[in-house]
């Protein structure tokens, strides 16, 4: 245990096979689901762990250098990246040949590529809970039969009995490590190794979306889950600041020389801290006060740029891109027309994406009407 009580954990990514039954022209790890291969999306399951730790990536001999720029760009904790041996069992020995220090080992196939990191970490509190080996496993639906080598059936198998086992498997970390120094046997799983040393092998409810991507019919399974989840995301935001007369103008990321200026925090543009809220909604990122904070000292006086910038630079972290931001101010000054060629144009380079920027008066009413500052609604399209 750490200071804080929590478990050292440390998980091993076999993603050292060659994938013969998937076919592709490549290891499997490394090809394409949705635009990510299985091993990063299995290394996304590992960040969204509430449990932190190492990671240890075991990936072919050829594929190393890649191995580590997927790491470098999804974690942010200890990584390592090993070769692997011949069979998966190698790979694991390899893989926990290089596990520093750990409480907790959880083992898992980088081919079960859409498992939620919440199995994760159920796996790592019933190893922690009860001190046994831990597998996911799912009840087993079909009729199963024993069948003898001239396909003649033997018996039914009482599937009462069964379960299918997935990945991450945990374990206290010196069980399976000793149960890797006795290994006698070349088994397609962990919980194999650790049951034959004597040790108590338990199993927790496991998730359907951790199924292995064996064949290419597995493959387009789950494409067709994801492609549920890559609908676009809308975010919708608003922002009010009133006019200061002892301010600089600041609007649509642009200096309006001789204008009365609006008062803030940073410098009050209205127009970029409503395109910010809605590409922060969209993404499901919270909104300005909390990513930004108005008592950071970095942002006083900052200009729409600066949080227009990072902004995106989150949300392009979270997987999206901007489709594109569609923003109308509400106030009876300044003119925008004359400037709105040039708004669009900087704000859309700032985001990469079509920015298209409106204006209108509130016909005499409200705080707007009345000239006493500036509002702006935005909307946001994210696309993955
Ligand atoms: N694995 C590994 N090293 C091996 C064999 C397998 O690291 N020598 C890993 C795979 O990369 C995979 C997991 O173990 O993430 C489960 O193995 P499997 O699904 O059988 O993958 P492959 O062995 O690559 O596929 P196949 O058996 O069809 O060749
Ligand atoms: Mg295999």
């Amino acid at each position: 245990m750490d200071i804080n009580g929590e478990p050292r954990v440390a998980v091993v990514i076999v993603a050292a096979g060659s994938g013969t039954r998937l076919g592709a022209d490549l290891p499997k790890a490394f090809v394409q689901l949705a635009g990510q291969t299985l091993l990063e999306r299995s290394l996304h399951s590992v960040r969204g762990m509430r449990h932190r730790g190492q990671t240890v990536i075991v990936a072919p001999e050829t594929r190393l250098d890649e191995a580590r720029g997927l790491a470098a760009a999804v974690l942010s904790g200890s990584v390592q990246v090993v070769a692997g041996g011949e069979t998966r069992q190698q790979s694991v020995a390899a893989g926990l040949a290089a596990v520093e220090s750990a409480d907790v080992i959880l083992v898992h196939d980088a081919a079960r590529a859409l498992t939620p990191s919440t199995l994760f970490d159920a796996v790592v509190d019933e190893v922690v809970a009860t001190g046994d080996g831990v597998v996911p496993g799912l009840p087993v639906s079909d009729t199963i039969k024993r069948i003898d080598e001239d396909s003649t059936v033997r018996e039914t198998v009482d599937r009462s009995q069964l379960a299918a086992v997935q990945t991450p498997q945990g374990f206290p970390a010196e069980v399976l490590l000793a149960a890797y120094r006795a290994a006698s046997t070349d088994e397609t799983d962990d919980a194999a190794l650790v049951a034959a040393i004597g040790h108590r092998v338990t199993v927790v409810p496991g998730d359907a979306h951790a199924f292995k991507i064996t064949t290419p019919w597995d493959l387009r399974r789950a494409e067709e889950l994801l492609s549920a989840s890559l609908m676009p995301r809308v975010g919708f935001g608003t922002d009010t600041h009133s006019f200061d007369p002892s301010a600089e103008l600041w609007l649509a990321g642009l200096h309006w020389p001789g204008e009365t200026g609006l008062a803030g925090h940073s410098d009050g543009d209205t127009v970029a801290h409503a395109i910010v809220d809605a590409l922060l909604s969209a993404a499901g990122l919270g909104d300005i006060g909390e990513v930004f904070g108005t008592g950071d000292p970095r942002f006083s006086g900052a200009h729409g740029e600066v949080f227009l910038t990072e902004t995106r630079r989150l949300v392009e972290a979270e997987g999206y891109r901007i489709g594109n931001v569609s923003v109308q101010l509400v106030g009876n000054r300044p003119k925008f027309a004359p400037r709105r060629s040039e708004a669009e144009a900087l704000l859309g380079g700032i985001l990469g994406a079509p920015v298209s920027v409106s204006a209108t008066t509130a016909d005499g009413l409200g705080f707007t009407g009345r000239g006493e500052g500036i509002s702006a609604y935005a909307t946001a399209l994210l696309l993955r």
